[in-house]
């Protein structure tokens, strides 16, 4: 029984290389499939002789409940970019200056999302994001669903690989399909896809997301036996990792611009995106002796490829009401490509700026996208212009009729109409929202959907839909009716921060509607309390003080709380208390391995005791807690002369 088992994960994972990483299969689906149920069926009959190494544990199931910290062994630095042949001449200028003429390595740079993969003895132990470079966050479950990443490997010394894993092309297209269909939002681009995905706390939903790797590093290179970075990527290749086979060494700089344009021109061409070429100094020990910036190697850069254009023509401009009254203008374009998807609107922003570029209808523009995700108008083609009329700033409210604004010192144009639809409907959606009262499934059509069916006014009616009528409407069933009604039943029990800042007060952000719940605990206090009183709360300023009492006081929405309230939806906060003041106002730093407790649990103590706990020792620190093997942070006290404990010191105060 054993021997089967052990030979099924042999040559699943055999199977799953030859598939995911060498995009070689040599069985069908099929029998892949059939191998794969073998393995699972004898895994639940003998529990006891499964691997931790399995391939079955790719499909994921693990639900966290939060991403544990880890901190990062080498910081994961970033690139210097070059947006240009000129940036790109005086890096190797630099480069040059330094250890004279070089070899370069040229890589794709990979659009996705940096992660890095800890192995020993063989085994995948930690997988974790880059996190701000020095601590990140443990992701070993979700990475462990990407099929391209080995679970094992034959290397068995403790060595780190990093790379950047991303979504392909076709994964993201029909993600999103599926996300349109189900009125969810969809990504803006593959690397929000991903990072999403390799955020999912329920691991099973990230092994559904088709993500993959392309590795392209380790921190310890001396371990793999190499003295280039491409024999570096070569043996990463021999060890069963996936990098990227489109790579090229360059012998001069002159080779390097080549190839750089050579993508410029092929990177929509790739079933994945690419958003520059990564340039490095091919010979490793060379790298060293050109050393690194605080936050970059000095011996590798970054070319980034310049915002595409298209021409196209403004066919309309279409207004939309916000929830806060703005008219926004909107081009509706005759569609175009334009890097990797077609474009059919761009935003105009505001009206200030289609006079200022002396935008119309039925003009030839030039547009692109900004940061390569929100489609622009760069400018107007004015040689192509004939007859078009000058475009005219709307004076009502194209949702209510009502006169439209311009209120001094501002450039947007609003509709002041407080019953208007459009701000209604916004306000709704806002309610909804992840950031908000978080109530799954229920996006801005189904919004619009349920307004325009008469169902909801106002927030507190979502409390009082009826199954019956909701499963009327047009493309509502059985299943999507319940599941509203349940997300909409669990948003009740959502804590008072969540809902004061669904309720859409202007200024109140996230942040400081937390502050407000966790000062005043609920809904009650929190109306009773005058503008002094609020700007009491540091963080809290006059803007928002006042406009939390304007709200507060005004009788609409005292009605509207009190209807929220008759639906039973929560208006309370409710907060951990601190276990002691006794670390108050002191600055911890954690280093080396502790024992009895993780990182974070640590770091969790010394807060609920009033303590703060930051990554690097200075004259600022007033304790560092060394764990075994404490390195440059340890070496690093005893010259400040700082206090330093043993994870027992701490333990001892913190009341064992
Ligand atoms: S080398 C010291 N090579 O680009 C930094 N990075 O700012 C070493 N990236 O998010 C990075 N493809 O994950 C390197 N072939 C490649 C890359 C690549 C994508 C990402 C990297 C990070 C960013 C660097």
């Amino acid at each position: 029984m054993e021997k089967r088992m052990r030979e099924l994960e042999t040559l699943l994972t055999k199977y799953n290389y030859e598939y995911h990483v060498l995009d070689n299969p040599s069985i069908s689906d099929h029998e892949y499939d059939q191998l794969f149920h073998e393995l699972l069926d004898l895994e639940e009959k003998h529990p006891e002789l499964k691997s931790d190494t399995s391939p079955t544990t790719r499909v994921g199931g693990v639900v966290l409940d939060k991403f544990e910290k880890v901190s990062h062994e080498t910081a994961m630095l970033s690139l210097s970019n070059a947006f240009n042949e000129e940036d790109l001449r005086a890096f190797n200028d630099r480069i040059e200056k330094a250890v004279g003429k070089v070899e370069y390595m040229c890589e794709l740079k990979i659009d996705g999302l940096a992660v890095s993969l800890l192995y020993n003895d063989g085994k995948l132990i930690q997988g974790a994001t880059r996190g701000d470079g020095t601590v990140g966050e443990n992701i070993t479950a979700n990475l462990k669903t990407i099929h391209a990443i080995p679970l094992t490997t034959n290397l068995t010394e403790q060595f780190e690989v990093r790379g950047e894993a991303y979504m392909p092309k076709s994964a993201f297209e029909k993600l999103n399909k599926v996300r349109e269909e189900n009125n969810q939002q969809v990504f803006q681009n593959p690397r929000n896809a991903a990072a999403g995905s390799l955020r999912q706390l329920d691991t099973s939903l990230t092994s559904k997301r088709h993500l993959s790797i392309f590795l392209y590093g380790t921190t310890r290179p001396e371990i793999l036996n190499v003295n280039s970075q491409s024999a570096a990527l070569d043996k990463l290749d021999e060890l069963g990792f996936k990098t990227n086979q489109e790579r090229a060494v360059k012998k001069d700089i002159d080779g390097v611009i080549e190839y750089v344009n050579y993508w410029v021109e092929h990177r929509n061409d790739l079933p994945y995106e690419i958003d520059g070429i990564v340039i490095k100094v091919n010979d490793l020990k060379l790298q060293e002796e050109i050393g690194y910036t605080v936050r970059s190697p000095k011996w590798a850069t970054a070319y980034k490829f310049p915002a595409e254009e298209a021409k196209t023509k403004i066919l309309d401009i279409e207004l939309t009401v916000g929830r806060t009254g703005v008219i926004t203008p909107t081009a509706i374009l005759e569609p175009v490509r334009v890097a990797g998807t077609t474009v059919s609107r761009a935003s105009l922003h505001n009206h200030e700026l289609i006079e200022e570029k002396d935008i119309r209808i039925n003009d030839t523009v030039i547009i692109h996208k900004a940061g390569d995700i929100i489609p622009e108008v760069v400018r107007v083609v004015y040689e192509e212009r004939s007859d078009q009329e000058v475009y005219e700033a709307p004076t009502t409210c194209p949702s209510c009729g009502h006169e439209a604004v311009k209120l001094d010192e501002e450039v947007a144009i609003r509709c002041i109409n407080p019953t208007c639809p459009a701000q209604i409907v916004e306000d709704i959606i806002h309610f909804a929202s992840r950031g908000a009262m978080n109530i799954d499934g229920l996006g801005e059509k189904f919004v619009h959907q349920l307004y325009d069916a008469e169902l909801i006014k106002d927030v507190a009616d979502l409390y009082t839909l009826e199954k019956e009528k909701l499963v009327k409407l047009e493309r509502v069933g059985e299943k999507k009716a319940t599941n509203l009604l349940s997300a909409i039943e669990n948003s009740k029990s959502q804590p008072l921060q969540k809902l004061l800042f669904g309720l859409g007060i202007r200024f109140l952000g996230q942040k400081a509607s937390r502050l407000i719940a966790e000062e005043y605990l609920t809904m009650d206090n929190v109306m009773e309390k005058t503008k002094d009183e609020l700007i009491e709360i540091p963080e809290i300023g006059e803007v928002i003080a006042d406009s939390i009492v304007t709200y507060t006081s005004n009788d609409d929405f005292k009605h509207l709380i009190e209807k929220l309230k008759a639906e039973n939806v929560n208006m309370t906060e409710e907060v951990e208390e601190n276990e002691s003041n006794q670390f108050d106002g002191m600055t911890f730093v954690l280093t080396g391995k502790l024992v009895e407790m993780t990182r974070n649990e640590a770091k969790e103590k010394i807060e609920l005791n009033g303590g703060k706990v930051t990554s690097s020792v200075s004259n600022n620190t007033d304790v560092v807690v060394a764990g075994s093997d404490a390195g440059s942070k340890l070496d690093r006290a005893r010259e400040l002369e700082i206090t330093v404990w043993s994870e027992q010191d701490l333990l001892e105060r913190l009341g064992g």
